[in-house]
């Protein structure tokens, strides 16, 4: 098995980040020491995936703290410079509760800021396990143990959106190292294609047998029986089970619950947030609209038409089968809520 991918890796003095707009043509790892280049690798996709612009996020105060100290900063332009990090993307929760954790030490000094950020990875790779492992069990026991499954997942949810292993990839990959699984559907995932370039990336470094499919093809795969289940991650979950994900996500989900195939979603703890209460209060990324009137850099809309790219959308409680986090998995559409389960 290859070393595992660290998406996000402190250097010492400045953040390495794999360059998730260039793969899977090119490996190449950006040096990121100021903050204006932190936030613009988060909006532009550079380094992305809930809990990896979380630990990005993370390290992003101590970046701020020693672009500060080389350029004479006073504290409050240092704690600009980390709120603009805060704020780089708004709808994935993990990079505000990351840089708030971190930024709670800012006082005692770089040393503790920089261990509180080791902590959020380290953190977040074993609740990854941990997930992996209960997606896994409650998979198997709610689709039967008879034969390997067949999964079907949207956009990226692997080593490269995490600090490692995966959310929805690693309960995959859970059940690839048990020998519990034939095939993964990867839906392309437009109009970005982090299915296609990044999760058919990862799932070929692992050796895991998966089709890439266009976004159009997924509810038909689902309801034409072939599939078992669909495993998702998540950016934000409210505290009644609305689950925001990567653009496409509820379509998934309405198939499911047409065909009666268990709907996964698998986060960590951190991207739930207990202060909102409900989908409605989730700020949708709207992202330039020239990301879907344009392929490949060249034009394929008529002049004339406008794009509109939400970046996200959200899947009501009552289609979640499942909750797969670190501390086990709720069944949410039967009233497992995690506003009740997860205080
Ligand atoms: O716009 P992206 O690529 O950052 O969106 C990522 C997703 O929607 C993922 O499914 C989600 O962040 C979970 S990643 C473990």
């Amino acid at each position: 098995m290859p070393r595992e991918l660290r998406a996000v890796d402190w250097t010492g003095n400045s953040l390495a980040l794999i360059d998730q707009t260039v793969l899977p043509q090119r490996t190449e790892t950006r040096d990121v020491r100021d903050v204006d280049d932190l936030v613009d690798a988060i909006r532009r996709l550079v380094v992305r995936g809930a809990p990896a612009i979380g630990a990005a996020g993370a390290y992003g105060v101590a970046l701020a703290m020693l672009q500060g100290k080389r350029e004479g900063w006073s504290r409050e332009e240092v704690l600009a410079a980390v709120a603009r990090v805060r704020a780089a993307r708004p709808t994935a929760v993990n990079l505000m509760v990351c840089v708030d954790r971190v930024l709670a030490r800012f006082d005692e000094g770089l040393d503790a800021v920089l261990a509180e950020a080791v902590q959020v990875q380290r953190e977040d790779v074993a609740a990854n396990r941990a997930m992996g492992e209960a997606g896994a069990d409650w998979l198997l026991k709610r689709v039967g143990e008879d034969r390997p499954l067949r999964i079907l997942t949207h956009c990226n949810t692997g080593a490269l959106a995490t600090a490692g292993w995966g959310t929805a990839l690693g309960v995959v990959r859970e059940l690839h190292a048990r020998g519990r699984l034939e095939v993964v559907y990867a839906d392309e995932t437009r109009p970005l294609l982090q299915g296609s370039r990044l999760t058919a990336w990862e799932l070929a470094q692992e050796g895991i047998p998966h089709y890439v499919q266009a976004d159009g093809a997924a509810a038909g795969t689902i309801l034409r029986g072939a599939v078992d289940a669909a495993v998702v991650g998540a950016d934000r979950i409210a505290a009644n089970g609305d689950t925001a994900n990567k653009v496409g996500t509820v379509g998934v989900a309405l198939a499911c619950a047409d065909a009666g195939v268990p709907f996964l979603v698998a986060a960590p703890t951190t991207t739930v947030d207990l202060s909102t209460a409900t989908g409605a209060g989730i700020h949708i990324e709207l992202r330039d609209g020239a990301e879907v009137l344009e392929w490949g850099g060249v034009r394929t809309a008529p002049a004339a038409s406008r794009g509109h790219n939400p970046a996200f959308d959200v899947t009501p409680a009552r289609l979640v089968t499942g909750l797969a986090t670190e501390r086990g998995v709720l069944e949410v559409s039967a009233g497992e809520l995690p506003g009740d389960h997860l205080k």
